[in-house]
């Protein structure tokens, strides 16, 4: 695969390979940074299926793009997202839309705790030519390609007729895609993974901005196609059902130079799809608090009702789940707004897994389920709540948890079911009113 090094750069680049530059020019950064003093990412496999790019790179070095960002948002999926992922799904499918010449079904070492499915989807060009080369290794878990044009309606369906399953927890991976594809079909595409995901699914992107997206030049900004701002940016995915935090890939540099704000970096949960304006009728709700001073209000406003709600379902069930329902109207897009405003959406699967459905909760009417399932649901809700307020008033990150005083409480208080509820309002508020 090593490029004759006296070779015209431009033929290594247009015709050497049918495989997309921009492709191997990341798998070659990878190579790189595995052989590199400290690498953030050790990819043993680049080197075979990219060969040397370094003339390019060599003549094109202003325009070449920037390795560091490339390892940077690499780093960033493994260490953070994926890792956690693989932890704490006993069952999963991990979709890399566009894998271009990822190798981590091979190389990362997670994938070999617990049942998970990788599924590289990209042209058949690019999975022909990964068949062939990486024909002798073994990956680490279930590996399935899939040959799709992803501007193709019927991608879909290849999914389904590849063994892809919409009951199974999926974290969707757009590495360095979608500022390629233009937006009309980013966002049909964005919407159709939310029709196929299961709850609980997750999803990682990274989006350029519209300065860079106007940029034009280099290897890989010549080719890109739009942007969002910031501050648009979880608005934008919310109305496609996908609940996220976004932040400029600045915030998660490991020391490296990523590129001055121009990238931001999407991580969020599958949710319920909400339009504009009620994200914005939303986001004013007492827009100039904080979020953690919007937190605080909240909680003390709220506490005494959560335990007056947990205590009239106790009391008469059908009284007391009118009351749950009201109460969760009530509170629908001040929650929505603590869950937009945790820094870590990982949190809100952590401790909130419930309160996600909530929207489609109310939506639907749900059917009254027996009387045991309901009660536990109710419980479980408040619960959640009591966990989803603690986190966010202490501002804590999913790996912090374990280790806070009343968040073992709150855990210790569930086998209580609905009479561990009212103390822990109580204890809530004593350390809300604390200096
Ligand atoms: C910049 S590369 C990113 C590769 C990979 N995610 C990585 O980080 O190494 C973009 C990849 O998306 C694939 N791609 C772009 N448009 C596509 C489409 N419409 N359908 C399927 N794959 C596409 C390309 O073939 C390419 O492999």
């Amino acid at each position: 695969m090593k490029q004759n090094s006296s070779q015209n750069v431009e033929d290594i680049v247009e015709s050497t390979s049918p495989i997309p530059f921009t492709a191997r020019l990341i798998a070659y950064y990878r190579a790189q940074e595995t052989n590199s003093e400290s690498p953030l990412i050790i990819d043993p496999l680049a080197e075979l299926l990219v060969g040397d790019l370094s003339s390019y790179v060599s003549k094109h070095r202003h325009t070449a793009g920037s390795r560091d960002y490339a390892i940077v948002r690499s780093y960033h999926i493994e260490k953070v997202i994926l890792s956690n992922w693989c932890k704490n799904h006993v069952m999963s499918q991990i979709v890399l839309l566009g894998a271009g010449l990822d190798t981590r079904a091979y190389r990362f070492q997670p994938l070999c705790v617990n049942s998970h499915t990788v599924f590289e989807v990209d042209l058949s060009v690019v999975n022909q030519y990964k068949e062939r080369i990486l024909l002798d290794k073994q990956p680490l878990c279930s590996l399935i390609r899939v040959s799709t044009d992803l501007s193709n309606p019927e991608w879909p369906d290849h999914m389904l007729a590849s063994g892809y399953s919409k009951d199974i927890p999926t974290i969707w991976i757009l590495e360095g895609l979608v500022y390629y594809i233009e937006q009309d079909r980013v966002i049909s595409l964005l919407s159709t993974a939310h029709q196929m995901s299961a709850e609980g699914s997750e999803i990682f992107l990274d989006v350029a901005t519209h300065g860079l997206a106007k940029a034009k030049y280099g290897a890989f900004m010549k080719h890109f196609k739009w942007g969002l701002a910031l501050e648009e940016a979880p608005a934008f995915f919310r109305s496609l059902g996908w609940h996220v935090d976004c932040s400029f890939a600045d915030d998660y540099d490991q020391g490296r130079n990523v590129g001055q704000r121009a990238l931001i970096f999407v991580h969020g949960h599958r949710g319920s799809i909400l339009h504009d304006e009620e994200v914005v009728s939303e986001s004013r709700i007492e827009a100039d608090l904080t979020p953690q001073e919007f937190v605080r209000s909240f909680s003390r406003n709220h506490l005494s009702t959560i335990a007056k709600v947990s205590n009239t379902y106790a009391a008469d069930t059908s009284r007391g789940y009118e009351a749950f329902l009201d109460f969760l109207k009530e509170i629908k897009p001040a929650i929505m707004k603590i869950v937009d405003d945790l820094s870590n959406p990982a949190l809100v699967l952590r401790v909130a897994p419930r309160l996600q459905r909530v929207p489609q909760v109310l939506n639907s009417n749900v059917e009254r389920k027996s009387s045991e399932e309901e009660k536990s649901f109710v419980s479980g809700v408040l619960y959640e709540l009591l966990a989803l307020l603690y986190c966010a008033i202490h501002g804590l990150r999913v790996w912090e948890l374990q280790e806070t005083p009343l968040y073992k409480e709150i855990e210790k208080s569930r086998v209580l079911g609905l009479h561990g509820i009212e103390p822990l309002t109580k204890l809530l508020l004593k350390e809300l009113n604390k200096p």
